[in-house]
């Protein structure tokens, strides 16, 4: 009962003229592709560039990051809907990179959360514990407090817009996938969390994709996992064949 979701986190990686070309690549290969939705984040600057070549499409658009205010002096920063204009239909929020980069809190996340349901996008809502977290067997309280913090305030129907991303951050960008048993550990623990916060209905009919290191030689075995409703795929959404290969996972 819930669509499985492919997304592709470009991060810092693509000119609108590689966009144009990763999505033209994309659309021809994942032309017919039912039960599944795809999503591609491009940078900001490729952001118009990406509506363009995915309109008539079934792929969707998302932004990385937004600010969660709609207009003002925030030098900068783009909105929730600057972003909407821009063709957006979701906007990633929480990213490991932001959080240990950028020094974003819980709470301003939260914020972001409140500011894209106000403008009616959906959200890719991530979270995930540090190596030195999970070794010192802290992972559970981390998960516990991002889902917590940064789900603070939110009702059941706002989570309809919700997408949970569980991106162990050892996992991302190290070749180091968690091993589809962690994966699901973690996953069903967030589900238990969201039951506790938002009820039975709202936690079954969340999304809760992984994130760190998915290609198309793991995915399989992720997606067979019962709360595993899809993945956020980084470096392996760059090139247009191998993301559609992981857009084209077996269960079976
Ligand atoms: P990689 O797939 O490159 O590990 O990145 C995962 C990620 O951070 C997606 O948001």
């Amino acid at each position: 009962m819930r669509m499985p979701m492919i997304a592709g986190n470009w991060k810092l990686h693509k000119t609108r003229a590689e966009a144009r070309d990763l999505i033209e690549g994309l659309k021809s290969q994942l032309e017919g592709l039912t039960g599944v939705e795809v999503v591609v984040a491009p940078p900001f600057t490729a952001l118009e560039t990406a509506a363009a070549s995915l309109a008539g499409s079934a792929i969707q658009l998302a932004a990385q990051n937004c600010y969660p205010e709609t207009t003002g002096a925030f030098t900068g920063e783009v909105s929730p809907l600057l972003l909407k204009d821009a063709g957006c239909r979701y906007v990633i929020v929480g990213h490991s990179e932001r959080r240990q980069l950028l020094g974003e809190s819980d709470e301003f996340i939260n914020r972001k959360v409140h500011a894209l349901s106000q403008a009616a996008l959906g959200i890719i809502f991530c979270i995930g514990e540090t190596l030195d977290e999970r070794e010192a067997d802290q992972m559970f309280d981390v998960l516990r407090r991002q889902v917590r913090l940064g789900l603070k305030g939110v009702t059941p129907d706002i989570m309809k817009d919700v997408v949970v991303a569980y991106e162990p951050v050892w996992a991302i960008g190290t070749g180091k996938t968690a091993t589809d048993a962690q994966a699901q550990e973690a996953h069903a623990f967030v589900r238990a969390l969201l039951r506790e916060q938002l009820g039975q209905a709202a936690a079954d009919a969340t999304r809760i994709l992984y994130g760190g290191s998915v290609k198309s030689g793991n995915v399989d075995g992720l997606m067979a996992q019962p709360d595993v409703d899809g993945a956020l795929v980084g470096g392996a959404s760059l090139k247009a064949e191998e993301f559609a290969r992981v857009a084209c996972f077996q269960t079976v």
